[in-house]
């Protein structure tokens, strides 16, 4: 089933917050309360069946029902999320084993003005209610932390197979699918669920294993950049699988040729090119792979204007997964340091993509990419105006420029032991302080993907 529409979205919220309202007003059991609360539960247990559970709750100050967000709330919905923050109540997870009774009861809690989540709690598993819970203000950094470690987790895993497979396929066989498969699936999941999260991954950079990682990383950026464009489960699959496998062709490459420090000769280019062939090549006979990811694979290099290679295959009808994997590959590419290239920082990075928009990539795809690092990319290094050096390691769809941070050094230059995660400006509208400007991560000799993943690191 595909994801919950913003109609539905907008129903479930619309029911629930009068639901709140009418407890002010109607007998505990009144069909005026029921009636609503019974009509979301149907709609819960239907998408129930293709997820684990359903979530709603405020970020940012934004009401959000799983994916869907109202950033022009009706009277109604406004009202549930003031609700919701003035219980600190961040989410609430619907999952099987909801009910009308719980449900009914759990509304009642919200109705009381004077309950706050800590107390709502403790009311949910005192009365036993089922099928429902609540995440508080207070947890909103241990979930974080655990997405991070999460998303840390299956990076891991994926750069293992990733290895594993490129090592195999040096050896002259075919690998197996299945465990690049589980991966790409959790990893989907983790796209769709935290974005932000798995694109900080990205910022892990290896250059003595520069194959494996940028692989991976590719096949992360693809899958937030599929999950940004709204993309169905498949299609983010796909360009995940894409990403990982994209340069499988260049074990077949003389490695004099492909670890060259410097430009290529022609002769040596022309060779270089093979690997979107031979890629296929092997992608085509490893069994369980969707034919969608080789013809995603070799057209990772044709460009937008169809002017890139293999030439033969230049009026080939090639999908956005193909331009999807072609953007994330150019991204990852121009981050990393290499023998020969100086590294760019993610806004320089998506400033780069934005000249080749329209030619070499597909400019829709550039701008959904834009939007999605927004103005402060999860991993640049900011100035704040108290004097603090900070790395983004969230975007703020509400206000954009005030971004989530990682507070990595103290306003007198004293570098922090654990980064402190702060919010530029809260819920309220309270603003910890502004970005002045963007700093040099090497000027700072600030280890990013250090920083951004320190809850696992320690
Ligand atoms: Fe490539
Ligand atoms: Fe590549």
């Amino acid at each position: 089933m595909s994801e919950i529409s913003q109609e539905i979205a907008q129903r479930m919220a619309t029911l629930l917050s009068g639901s709140i309202k009418g407890v002010g007003f109607y007998p505990s059991g009144h069909p005026a309360i029921l009636n609503p609360l019974q009509e979301i539960v149907t709609i819960v247990e239907t998408a129930l069946r293709a997820h684990p559970e359903v979530r709603l709750g405020v970020v940012d100050g934004v009401l959000f029902v799983e994916k869907q967000l109202f950033f022009a709330p009706s009277t109604s919905i406004e009202e549930l999320a003031t609700r919701l923050q003035e219980k600190e109540i961040t989410g609430i997870i619907l999952s099987p084993g909801i009910n009308v009774s719980g449900l009914a009861r759990f509304v009642t809690l919200l109705g009381k003005n004077q309950l706050k989540a800590e107390q709502i709690n403790t009311e949910i598993s005192s009365q036993g209610i089922t099928g429902l819970s609540i995440i508080t203000a207070m947890d909103e950094d241990q979930e974080e932390i655990q997405q991070e470690e999460a998303c840390l987790r299956t990076r891991h895993e994926a750069l293992e197979t990733v290895e594993q497979i490129f090592r195999e396929v040096e050896l002259g066989r075919i690998p197996g699918s299945d465990r690049i498969s589980t991966v790409v699936r959790e990893m989907a999941s983790l796209a769709v669920k935290d974005s932000a999260a798995l694109l900080a991954l990205s910022m892990i950079k290896d250059y003595d294993n520069y194959t494996f990682n940028h692989s991976v990383n590719v096949g992360v950026i693809s899958m937030t950049i599929a999950s940004h464009m709204d993309l169905g489960r498949e299609e983010i699959e796909t360009v995940g699988m894409a990403g990982f496998l994209h340069d499988v062709g260049k074990v077949r490459i003389e490695k004099s040729i492909l670890n060259k420090p410097g430009k290529l000769t022609t002769i040596e280019y022309e060779e270089m090119k093979k690997h979107t062939e031979s890629g296929i090549e092997i992608i085509v006979k490893m069994k369980g792979i969707n034919p969608k990811v080789a013809q995603a694979v070799l057209g990772h290099h044709i460009g937008y204007n169809r002017k890139g290679y293999p030439e033969w295959a230049r009026e080939m009808p090639f999908t956005s997964m193909s331009e999807i994997v072609a953007a994330a590959d150019c991204y990852d590419a121009i981050t990393t340091v290499r023998v020969y290239q100086k590294s760019y920082n993610p806004r320089e990075a998506i400033a780069h993509l934005q000249t080749i928009a329209g030619s070499y990539l597909n400019g829709d795809i550039v701008d959904k990419f834009k939007e999605m690092m927004g103005p402060y990319p999860v991993g640049t290094v900011v100035r704040l105006d108290n004097n603090e050096i900070a790395i983004v390691y969230r975007p703020n769809l509400q206000v954009s420029e005030a971004p989530k941070v990682k507070i990595v050094m103290d306003a007198a230059g004293k570098r922090l032991a654990i980064p402190l995660r702060r919010k530029l400006v809260d819920e309220k509208g309270n603003t910890y302080a502004r970005i002045v400007a963007v700093v040099d991560p090497l000027v700072k000799n600030i280890d990013i993907a250090g920083c951004l993943n320190m809850s696992s690191a320690r």
